[in-house]
């Protein structure tokens, strides 16, 4: 079979020295470090690749053999792998016989699952780590090559070490590096991985023809490349389009309680409908478990959030940011951004956390009632923009707020005109979002930071000095106004917590318990803040982005066509990815209307399915979900420990304002009956 090897020393080969299957060995040749995905290999080539890979495995298993005219099955014994003996069982009950294109053409389509298994196994092993969107990295252990060769002999030299010598230094291949020669070569991508030169192009091309299945497998790949009617989605069904009448006389949707709205439509219409409203474009909303599922791991190759986002850049001046960019760049946005981002540089700075919270609530009186909105956004902004970006912003931030809401419903959401952004009244807002932008660049020079903690300020301002083309001084100002959302996002998440506390008297007696016994011997430590001791008010905070997630639906537009839930979705389309929708769902979530705090614990763990999403799916999934969650958690301890609060005035529903995210109404107030914990500050 092979020109270098009997087919039994293959065989031999195959069972010893691999641990690590050719479909894994193949998409490790394919990740692209930089970018963490795989190289711009077209789906069907990757599928039809993928397809390639799995027969090459079973030949090398001693399963199959080919020639160029016909593939015949040797050995039906199982492999031990389902993906395999899926394949082997299908080869077995045909009853012609075929050759290798026709049945690469045949298990292309369901290489999804193929590819889907192979990276779980890979980030199984820790030989590449999954970041939100389905992206991939190698893990630091396999970077800095502490691995066990026993255990791994060849995730530690990764394929691409091998082709390079195969292809470079004239190595002599073993059977597994032809066909991942062939099948990489097939897919077009060792242009994108190496510089090709002739003499590597004559001997890549010499390495794939060694090996006859190999050879076949290839030019399967590559006849089945130009099969564009494989390419193209058939079978796809018309989107149902929602009917006035349940637009206008669905209760959740006329008060703005866009999750239950949209999870009623998705139960009425199924889980893609459109949305046909007066004087915009028509609008696609994917809604449920399964959209949801869809968006996060495969949105990144089909979607594009730019357009979105588009007005908003507008409005700040700026070119791009964070949120209106994708692929390769948004990848590198986040990884420089992570580290401010992330749960352990808040968990670092608890002690201020501590002081700024107990400074706020001192400027509170006893017996003082309060509008939910105006006093949790103040309130969370007192610790977020000094913890975010080392400044005090208090007497500037609500002007700021009102103008950067103004953007999102003139810019993203569009249900305002244009004009409206330059009011005489919101151009004085957004001088006050200028002032302290100003404010965070002036306290940001090198001398002003030296010996601080880095803040989200610094992240930005030191990636632009790394890399002014990459991020130039002109496009600071959106990201740096941008921190200023997260006292919106966290303070009216935090008011809608404690407004479901105070409904349910028990649950906010639990809370206060918890409260009282980490604070009983001063502040708590990071780890006496273990998930343990903080159970109850972690799944409080956990059932309130369930039932009011501030963030019910992202914006994107299809960058190229996809078929989602059996429903083409053509270049262009305005998206809607409502993925609260599943929080309403009773398939997903049982007795959804329940505030029920158990769903978060053993057995249930209903969080545990992309169903649950009030922080995103894919590639733009909120970066700082950790810090928030932690954040917010900290923030009801502190506010039950403190206070004894009520509401001033029951209400039968929980009224909000719905755009441009959810937010508790002002009608909603609290009352502070009671000092239970005096403020040392
Ligand atoms: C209740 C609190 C929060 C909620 C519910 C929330 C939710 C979300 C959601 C749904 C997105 C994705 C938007 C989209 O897909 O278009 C997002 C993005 C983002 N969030 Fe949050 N967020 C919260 C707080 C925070 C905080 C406190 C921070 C910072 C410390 C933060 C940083 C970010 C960033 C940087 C992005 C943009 C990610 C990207 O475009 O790649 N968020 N957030």
């Amino acid at each position: 079979m092979c020109a270098l090897m009997t087919h039994e020393t293959a065989i031999e080969t195959a069972r010893e020295a691999s641990t690590l299957s050719l479909q894994e060995e193949l998409l490790l040749a394919l990740l692209d470090e930089e970018t963490g995905y795989f190289r711009q290999v077209p789906g069907w080539n990757l599928n039809c690749a993928m397809a390639g890979a799995a027969l090459g495995e079973l030949s090398l298993l001693g399963r199959i053999d080919s020639d160029l005219k016909s593939l015949i099955l040797f050995d039906s014994t199982e492999t031990g792998s389902p993906v395999l003996d899926r394949i082997l069982r299908e080869i077995a009950t045909e009853t012609e016989q075929h050759d290798v294109g026709y049945w690469v053409e045949r298990l292309a389509p369901k290489s999804e699952s193929v590819i889907s298994s192979a990276l779980d196994r890979l980030v199984r092993r820790q030989i590449l780590d999954r970041h939100p969107g389905d992206f991939y990295t190698f893990t630091k252990r396999q970077q800095s090559g502490d691995t066990s060769l026993e255990e791994d002999p060849l995730a530690s030299e990764f394929v691409r070490a091998r082709l390079i010598r195969i292809i470079f230094a004239d190595e002599i291949p073993g059977p597994r590096d032809v066909i991942i020669t062939g099948l990489v070569d097939a897919c077009n991508a060792f242009q994108q991985m190496f510089p090709i030169d002739e003499e590597a192009e004559e001997r890549i091309k010499l390495v794939s023809n060694m090996d006859t299945i190999g050879r076949a497998i290839a030019t399967a790949v590559s006849e089945s490349i130009v099969a564009p009617s494989l390419r193209r989605p058939s079978l796809t069904k018309p989107i149902p389009a929602v009917s006035l009448r349940d637009l206008v006389f669905n209760r959740e949707l006329r008060e703005g309680r866009l999750p239950a709205g949209f999870a009623y439509l998705a139960e009425k219409y199924g889980p893609v409908f459109e949305l046909r409203l007066p004087f915009r474009q028509n609008i696609i909303v994917l809604a449920g478990l399964k959209t949801n599922q869809w968006a996060h791991s495969k949105g990144r190759g089909f979607l594009r959030s730019k357009e979105y986002f588009e007005g908003v850049d507008k409005a700040y001046g700026v070119s791009r940011s964070m949120h209106s960019t994708d692929g390769a760049d948004h990848f590198r946005f986040r990884k420089s951004l992570q580290p401010a981002y992330s749960l352990t540089t808040l968990t670092r700075r608890l002690d201020e956390v501590f002081d700024l919270s107990r400074t706020h609530m001192a400027s509170w009186d006893v017996g003082a009632i309060m509008p939910a909105q105006v006093m949790m956004r103040l309130f969370l902004n007192a610790q977020s923009s000094p913890l975010l970006a080392s400044i005090d912003t208090q007497d500037e931030i609500m002007d700021a707020l009102e103008y950067k809401v103004r953007v999102l419903n003139v810019g993203i959401i569009k249900m305002l005109p244009t004009f409206m952004l330059h009011t005489l009244s919101m151009r004085r807002r957004a001088k006050a979002m200028q002032r302290i932008i100003d404010r965070m660049e002036t306290t940001h020079t090198t001398t002003q930071r030296a010996g601080m903690p880095k803040d989200v300020v610094d992240a930005y301002l030191a990636l632009h000095a790394s890399d002014p083309q990459f991020l130039p001084e002109s496009d600071l100002s959106l990201p740096l106004g941008a921190i200023l959302m997260t006292a919106m996002y966290m303070g009216d998440q935090v008011g809608f917590a404690l407004y479901r506390m105070l409904q349910n008297p028990e649950l906010y007696e639990r809370v206060t318990a918890e409260a009282d016994a980490l604070w009983a011997d001063g502040d708590p430590s990071e780890d006496d803040l273990s998930p343990d001791r903080i159970d109850v008010t972690r799944r409080v905070l956990m059932e309130t982005l369930r039932m009011s997630p501030i963030v019910p639906m992202s914006m994107r537009t299809v960058m190229n066509t996809c078929v989602v839930e059996g429903y083409e979705l053509p270049v262009g389309t305005q998206l809607v990815i409502a993925q609260t929708a599943a929080h309403y769902l009773d398939e997903v979530f049982p007795d959804p209307w329940t505030f029920d705090i158990d769903r978060y614990a053993p057995p249930r763990n209903e969080h545990r399915s992309r169903g649950y999403a009030p922080f995103g799916l894919g590639t733009h999934s909120c970066l700082g979900r950790r810090w928030a969650h932690m954040h917010m958690v900290i923030n009801l301890l502190m506010l039950t420990h403190h206070f004894k609060i009520e509401l001033a005035r029951p209400f039968k529903r929980l009224p909000m304002d719905p755009l441009p995210s959810q937010s508790p109404s002002n009608k909603i107030k609290f009352r502070l009956a009671e000092l239970r914990h005096e403020l040392r500050v």
